[in-house]
């Protein structure tokens, strides 16, 4: 009894030890006490969703330090990762440094978040929380935005990724987000292209068996922090007694 209170403590506490034990061979003996531990092991999958400049990277990096402040273990990723070797040819696609065939370029964003799923799921179960900048839902509202590319087609590569706990997806016009500087000079950065993907984006936010949360972007800093920190609080206490889904499937 002793061993059982000691372990509930360890897991309230949520310190790094509890999480150790949670995961070792000493715990599967307490069959309860166990099943508890395994719910709490896993951590939730935050995707960050919106039009550039809707402040994405912005809210990420505050959600992480804040869930970090909060002693809940929180990582930031985001996508495209450019750092893989998938994510190399992305990057010099995106500075128009190469020019590839848009299928090839789908199907490389969608190979850049597979070849990242087993460490996402690796954090996951350990218990980190993962924030993540643009995920499957970018992927496909970008390319279905260019011509003779259905949805359907588009988010066939991705389906059965780790299926996000909650997709805040934040919501400005793109005449609000212009007004937050110039379009750089990569490829993609020009209003009527935004657009339309944003009616892409819309379609996908129909799917009832997403967690969608739509937030107003035009709103400031501090207050869709409030609000994004709210969201994610729910959907980690959620996610802790669930499997982690599989999108799209
Ligand atoms: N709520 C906000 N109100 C006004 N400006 C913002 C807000 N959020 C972010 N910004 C500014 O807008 C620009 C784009 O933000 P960023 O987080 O990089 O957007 P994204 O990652 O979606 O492209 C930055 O200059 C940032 O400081
Ligand atoms: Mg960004």
């Amino acid at each position: 009894m002793f061993a059982v209170n000691w372990f509930k403590k360890a897991r309230m506490h949520r310190c790094q030890f509890g999480r150790w034990l949670s995961s070792s061979r000493i715990l599967h003996k307490y069959g309860t006490v166990s099943r508890v531990a395994m719910s709490y092991r896993r951590g939730a999958l935050i995707v960050l969703e919106g039009v550039d400049r809707a402040g994405k990277t912005t809210q990420c990096k505050k959600l992480v330090q804040a869930l970090q402040e909060s002693g809940r273990p929180a990582e930031m990723m985001r996508f495209p990762d450019r750092t893989t070797k998938m994510g190399k040819l992305i990057s010099a696609y995106l500075e128009k440094k190469s020019n590839l065939e848009d299928h090839t370029v789908h199907l490389l964003f969608s190979a850049n978040r597979w070849e990242l799923v087993p460490l996402m799921r690796q954090k996951l179960e350990q218990g980190v929380t993962l924030v993540v900048d643009r995920y499957a839902f970018s992927g496909v509202a970008f390319t279905s935005a260019k011509p003779g590319f259905s949805l359907e087609w588009c988010m066939s590569p991705d389906v059965g990724l780790p299926k996000p706990d909650l997709v805040l997806f934040l919501q400005l016009h793109p005449a609000a987000a212009e007004q937050r500087g110039e379009f750089g000079a990569e490829r993609y950065e020009n209003s009527d292209f935004q657009k339309t993907v944003l009616q892409r984006f819309e379609q996908l936010m129909k799917d009832p068996s997403l967690n969608w949360q739509v937030i107003d972007a035009a709103k400031s800093i501090e207050d869709l922090h409030k609000q994004i920190k709210t969201h994610s609080d729910t959907a980690i206490t959620t996610a802790e007694s669930q499997p982690i889904g599989e999108l799209w499937k």
